[in-house]
C-alpha cells in the first residue's frame, strides 16, 4: 500500500512539473522596455546593457546590470557619472579584469549620417563615471572605423576586439575588417572578406576562430540581400585569414535567413542564434522567435524541437550565457514594440524555462515516461493485490455471492421461472438505467458552468469610487503657478471635497499613455468611508460630485485621463503607498499585473479621456460581486463558498470642446461624476447544477422506474427488515434472532407462513408423526400460531391503532349494551383470555409481552410443554 502510495504521489509529482510556468511579475514592472542596446557579458554572471530605442526614445542612455543570482535574476541601474550621448544599435565589450565597460559606434542624436570616426566612451565600473575616446571628434583620422551601428565588435578576451561591418544608413554599407588593440587603443586594418555586409553575428570560438553568420550583404550589383545559412564566414585569428565554411544540416532544412538576430557561444563552441527579421521595409518585415544551433566542430546546423512558452518575435535581443545550460535572451524590438521580458532556454532539455528550479529535472519526454511507467506499475501492484484477496477470501466471497443470489432471486410461489427472471432482466436493466442517468447528473453537476445573477437593492446613500485623475501634456510650472494642473472637487450641495484629493508622487510611478503629449502629473481622489451620495435632499453631502480641472489653458492637445476604482480596489494606494483606512484588498501580483498593464497603456474599462474646453459626465454603480471559490463543497449548491471582489460599471459623456471656453472660464474642463442608481448591486455567481439539484431529478427518476416495474411485474411486498438487519454478521445477527427468539418463543415445527398448518400440507414428504395428536393438542397448537401470527402482524406488518380503538370504544359502551349479544363480547380482553387458557399450560404468559420477560418460571415451564408437544 505504501509502495501504491508513492508511485501515486510520483507519478503527480512528475505531472505538476510538466506544467511549470515561469513568472517575473516584480521584473515585468520594472525592466525598461527596450531593443537595440549594446551589451556584454561581465564576470561568469551578469550582463552590463546601455542604451537602446524604447517608445518614446530612439536613443537611450541607461546602464544596467543584469545579474544571475542562484536561480532568478537581479536588475539594477548602475550609477553613471558624465554619461555619453544615447545611442542605438552600437557595440560593447566588459574588458576580462571585468572593470571597464567599452562602448563602441551605435547612432545618436548628433551622429546619425555622419562620416565620424567609431565613436568610443568607456565606463570604469569602480569609479562609476565615464571617459570619451580622444580619437572620437578627430574627423582627420586614418586608420581609424568610421563610425556605424548594426556591425559587430567581438573580443577575444584578452587585449583585441574584431569590428567588421556594418552600416551607416541603408546607402552606406560597410565591408572593411579591423581588430582593435585595448590596451594601446590603436585599429589595425586586417584583410577584408571581401563582402559589405550588417546585421549579422560574429561569435569568437575557444580556438580563436571568429564566425559571421546571417545578416544582409550586397552581392554584385550592390543590392543588399540576406545572406544564405548554407555558408558561414570563418576568420581565423591566429593565420588572419578567411574562409567560406559551407554548413550541412542534421534535419534536412537550414535555419531561415534572417538579420538583427542574435547569438551566444555556448562552453562546447556551439553556436545558438535566436530571432532576427526578414530584413524588408517596415510594412513587409517579418520576425522570428525560432533557436537553431550551429555545431562548429562539424558545421551542422540543428533545429531543435523546442518546448516551453516560446518568446515574442523579435530582433536586436539582448542574449548571454551563464552557464552551460542556459542562454538568455531579453529585450529588443520587433516594429513598433519593444520587449522588457527576460528569456531562458535550456540546451539540454530544448526547452523554454521559466524558472530555473525545473532546470535539473530529465527531460520533458521522461517526465510523461516517468508518468506513464509510474501508472502502470501501481495498476500491475494493484491487480495482484486484488488477485491475492480474492484468492485469501474465497469462501468468504463465495459466501457473499449466494446470499446475493438468495436476496434477488425470489420467485413467488406458482410463479413460472421465465416471470422471475424476466423480472430480474428488467430490473437489472432498469439499474443500469439509473446508474447512467446519476454518472450524467453527477457529471453535470460537476462540469456545471458559473452564471452570475445580478442582484439589486435600493438604498439611500451609496460609496464613491476612487477617480484618478493624469493630467497628459500639461506642463507643470512650479511655484505655485495659476498654470499648474489641478483639481477641485464639490458636490451639488456645495460641500467642499477636494480635501479629498491628492497629488500622486510620479517619481514612483508614472502611468504611460502612448500618445505620449508631454508630462504626465496624477492626482487621486480618495474620500473616506462617510463620504456618500444621497438620493434625497437634506442634511447630507449631496447626490453627485462636480469636478473641474485647472491646467495651463494654452496646451489645447492635452488630457486628462479619469479612470475610477472601487476603494478597496484601488492599486495606487499600494503602488504609492497612501494612508488606506479602507483597506485595499488587492494582491500584490494583481497589483504588479495593474502595473505592466499601465506601462504598455492597455487600460480600457473604466477609464476615460477628457478634452480639454468640455463638459463630460460620467455615472457609476458600485458591485460586490461574489466569485465561487474553486473548492469541492460549492459542487453541493449549498451555502457555497465564495469571496467578495468589489467592482465598478461606469458611463461616459463627453461633450464637444468648446472653442471659445477660455473667453468665459479659468478652468479647463468639468466633469460630473454621479451614481447611475441609488441601489446596492451584488453580482452573485452561481453553478447552474450542483449536486443538491442532482438529488431532485434522481429521486424522480427512481420513483419513476420503481413505479414501472411494479406495473410490469406487481407488486412485492417490501420486508420490514433492512439493509442493517439483514446483512449484520456476527454478534450483531445472533442478537437479533435472540430477540426474535425470545418475544415469540415459536415452536420448532410451526412458524406461520412457513411451515405447513398441517403435514398433510406439506409439500416435503414429511413424516405424518403430527397426525397422531389428540384433537385438544391440535386446537392448541392452532391457537399458537394463531396468537404468533397476530402478534407478528402487529409488530412487523400492520399498524395495530384502529384496533386499539375499537378496544377502548367497546370498553367505554356500558355493559348492558352488548350483554343482549348471543355471542358475548367480540375481543374478550387479555385478562379473560388468561383465564380462559389456564388450564392449557403456559402458552397464555408466552404470548404476553408484559409478563413473559420477568416471570422466568413459567418460561421454563413452557419451554418444557413446547419439547414435549415437538416429541409427540
Ligand atoms: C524611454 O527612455 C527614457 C529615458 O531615456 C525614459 O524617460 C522614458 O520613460 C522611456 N519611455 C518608455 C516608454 O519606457
Ligand atoms: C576572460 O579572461 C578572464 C581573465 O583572463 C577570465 O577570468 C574569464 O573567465 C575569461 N572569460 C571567458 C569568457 O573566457
Ligand atoms: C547616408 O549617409 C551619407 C553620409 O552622411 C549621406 O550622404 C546619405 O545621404 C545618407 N543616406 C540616407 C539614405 O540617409
Ligand atoms: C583636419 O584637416 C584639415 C585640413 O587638412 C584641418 O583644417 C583641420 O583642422 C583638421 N581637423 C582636425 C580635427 O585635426
Ligand atoms: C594576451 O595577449 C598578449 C599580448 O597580446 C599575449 O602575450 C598573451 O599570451 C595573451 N594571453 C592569452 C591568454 O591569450
Ligand atoms: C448597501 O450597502 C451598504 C454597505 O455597502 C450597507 O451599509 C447598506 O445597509 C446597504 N443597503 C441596503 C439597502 O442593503
Ligand atoms: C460629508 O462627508 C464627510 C466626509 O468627507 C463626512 O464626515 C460627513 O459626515 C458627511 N456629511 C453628511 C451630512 O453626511
Ligand atoms: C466664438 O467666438 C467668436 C468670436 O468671438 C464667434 O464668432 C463664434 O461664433 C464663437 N463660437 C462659438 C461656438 O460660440
Amino acid at each position: 500500500m505504501k509502495l501504491l502510495a508513492t508511485l501515486l504521489l510520483v507519478g503527480l509529482w512528475a505531472a505538476t512539473l510538466t506544467d511549470a510556468y515561469f513568472y517575473v511579475p516584480n521584473f515585468m514592472s520594472s525592466l525598461p522596455f527596450q531593443g537595440g542596446s549594446a551589451f556584454a557579458q561581465r564576470g561568469g554572471d551578469s550582463i552590463v546593457i546601455f542604451g537602446g530605442e524604447n517608445g518614446t526614445n530612439p536613443y537611450t542612455n541607461g546602464l544596467f546590470q543584469l545579474q544571475q543570482t542562484g536561480d532568478t535574476f537581479t536588475w539594477q541601474a548602475l550609477e553613471q557619472q558624465n554619461p555619453p550621448p544615447g545611442s542605438t544599435y552600437g557595440q560593447a565589450i566588459v574588458s576580462n579584469t571585468g572593470s571597464t565597460f567599452l562602448l563602441m559606434g551605435g547612432l545618436s542624436q548628433s551622429t546619425a549620417n555622419q562620416l565620424l570616426p567609431l565613436q568610443m566612451y568607456s565606463y570604469n565600473f569602480d569609479s562609476k563615471s565615464w571617459g570619451a575616446w580622444g580619437g572620437n571628434a578627430n574627423t582627420n583620422a586614418t586608420g581609424v572605423p568610421l563610425n556605424r551601428q548594426r556591425f559587430t565588435a567581438t573580443y577575444d578576451n584578452n587585449t583585441s576586439v574584431y569590428i567588421y561591418g556594418g552600416s551607416l544608413n541603408n546607402s552606406v554599407i560597410f565591408g572593411d575588417f579591423y581588430k582593435l588593440d585595448t590596451g594601446k587603443m590603436q585599429f589595425t586594418e586586417l584583410p577584408n572578406a571581401g563582402e559589405h555586409r550588417y546585421g549579422h553575428t560574429a561569435s569568437m570560438l575557444s580556438d580563436g576562430k571568429l564566425v559571421v553568420i546571417g545578416g544582409v550583404a550586397l552581392d554584385q550589383n550592390n543590392v543588399p540581400d540576406l545572406v544564405p545559412m548554407q555558408q558561414v564566414l570563418v576568420f581565423d585569428t591566429k593565420t588572419n585569414t578567411w574562409t567560406a565554411q559551407n554548413t550541412q544540416s542534421s534535419g534536412g532544412s537550414y535555419p531561415s535567413t534572417r538579420t538583427d538576430h542574435s547569438a551566444v557561444v555556448t562552453s562546447d563552441d556551439k553556436i545558438v542564434i535566436f530571432g532576427g527579421d526578414s530584413g524588408s521595409d517596415m510594412r513587409n518585415r517579418q520576425y522570428l522567435n525560432a533557436i537553431a544551433i550551429l555545431d562548429t566542430k562539424t558545421w551542422t546546423w540543428e533545429i531543435p524541437t523546442v518546448d516551453g512558452i516560446p518568446p515574442s518575435r523579435r530582433s536586436f535581443a539582448v542574449s548571454g550565457s551563464f552557464d552551460d545550460q542556459h542562454v538568455l535572451f531579453a529585450f529588443g524590438s520587433a516594429l513598433n514594440t519593444q520587449y522588457n521580458d527576460l528569456n531562458v532556454f535550456n540546451l539540454a532539455d530544448s526547452k523554454w524555462l521559466q524558472s530555473f528550479d525545473e532546470s535539473d529535472s530529465d527531460s520533458g519526454s521522461g517526465v510523461s515516461g516517468g508518468l506513464i511507467a509510474g501508472v502502470t506499475i501501481a495498476a500491475v501492484v494493484l491487480l495482484c493485490i486484488i488477485l491475492f484477496l480474492l484468492w485469501r477470501f474465497q469462501s468468504y466471497i463465495r459466501w457473499l455471492a449466494l446470499r446475493i443470489h438468495h436476496d434477488i432471486w425470489k420467485p413467488r410461489t406458482g410463479e413460472p421461472v421465465w416471470a422471475e427472471t424476466s423480472r430480474i432482466v428488467c430490473q437489472i436493466f432498469m439499474l443500469f438505467l439509473f446508474v447512467c442517468f446519476l454518472v450524467f447528473v453527477i457529471r453535470q453537476a460537476i462540469n456545471s458552468p458559473n452564471v452570475t445573477q445580478r442582484i439589486e437593492e435600493a438604498a439611500a446613500q451609496v460609496d464613491v469610487p476612487d477617480v484618478r485623475f493624469c493630467f497628459d501634456g500639461f506642463p507643470t510650472y512650479g511655484n505655485n503657478d495659476p498654470r499648474d494642473p489641478g483639481v477641485v472637487c464639490q458636490t451639488d450641495t456645495g460641500y467642499s471635497c477636494s480635501g479629498s484629493i491628492q497629488p500622486l508622487d510620479m517619481s514612483v510611478f508614472t502611468p504611460s499613455f502612448a500618445s505620449n503629449l508631454g508630462a504626465v502629473s496624477c492626482f487621486l481622489f480618495r474620500s473616506d468611508a462617510d463620504f456618500k451620495m444621497t438620493s434625497t435632499s437634506g442634511a447630507n453631502n449631496g447626490s453627485r460630485m462636480l469636478f473641474t480641472f485647472f491646467g495651463d489653458q494654452s496646451v489645447n492637445y492635452g488630457r486628462v485621463h479619469v479612470s475610477l476604482y472601487p476603494k478597496q480596489m484601488d492599486p495606487n494606494v499600494k503602488v504609492y503607498n497612501l494612508n488606506d483606512d479602507i483597506p485595499v484588498i488587492m494582491s500584490d501580483f494583481d497589483v504588479l499585473t495593474w502595473q505592466v498593464n499601465e506601462r504598455n497603456d492597455l487600460g480600457t474599462t473604466n477609464i476615460f479621456e477628457v478634452e480639454p474646453y468640455s463638459y463630460n459626465a460620467l455615472s457609476y454603480n458600485l458591485i460586490d460581486h461574489r466569485y465561487l471559490q474553486p473548492v469541492g463543497w460549492n459542487y453541493v449548491g449549498f451555502s457555497p463558498i465564495t469571496n467578495s471582489t468589489p467592482e465598478v460599471e461606469s458611463n461616459f459623456r463627453a461633450e464637444a470642446p468648446n472653442p471659445n471656453y477660455t473667453q468665459t472660464h479659468a478652468d479647463l474642463a468639468f466633469i460630473a461624476i454621479y451614481p447611475e442608481s441609488f441601489a446596492n448591486y451584488t453580482d452573485r455567481e452561481v453553478k447552474m447544477y450542483t449536486l443538491l439539484n442532482a438529488l431532485g431529478f434522481v429521486g424522480g427518476i427512481f420513483g419513476l422506474l420503481v413505479a414501472v416495474q411494479t406495473w410490469l411485474f406487481g407488486f412485492r411486498p417490501s420486508s420490514p427488515w433492512g439493509l442493517v438487519h439483514r446483512w449484520s454478521v456476527g454478534e450483531m445477527k445472533r442478537s437479533l434472532l435472540r430477540g426474535l427468539q425470545t418475544s415469540f418463543k415459536p415452536t420448532d415445527s410451526s412458524i406461520p407462513l412457513v411451515h405447513p398448518l398441517h403435514p398433510r400440507f406439506s409439500m416435503n414428504n414429511m413424516p405424518q408423526d403430527l397426525a397422531y395428536e389428540s384433537e385438544g393438542q391440535r386446537i392448541s397448537r392452532v391457537e399458537e400460531r394463531m396468537q404468533m401470527m397476530e402478534m407478528l402482524f402487529k409488530s412487523y406488518y400492520v399498524n395495530d391503532e384502529i384496533f386499539r380503538s375499537l378496544d377502548n370504544a367497546t370498553k367505554s359502551v356500558p355493559p348492558g349494551s352488548t350483554a343482549g349479544s348471543p355471542n358475548g363480547p367480540l375481543f374478550p380482553s387479555e385478562k379473560g383470555a388468561d383465564v380462559q387458557r389456564s388450564n392449557t399450560g403456559g402458552f397464555s404468559h408466552m404470548f404476553n409481552h408484559r409478563q413473559s420477560v420477568a416471570s422466568t418460571s413459567s418460561d421454563a415451564h413452557s419451554q418444557q410443554n413446547l419439547n414435549a408437544s415437538g416429541r409427540l
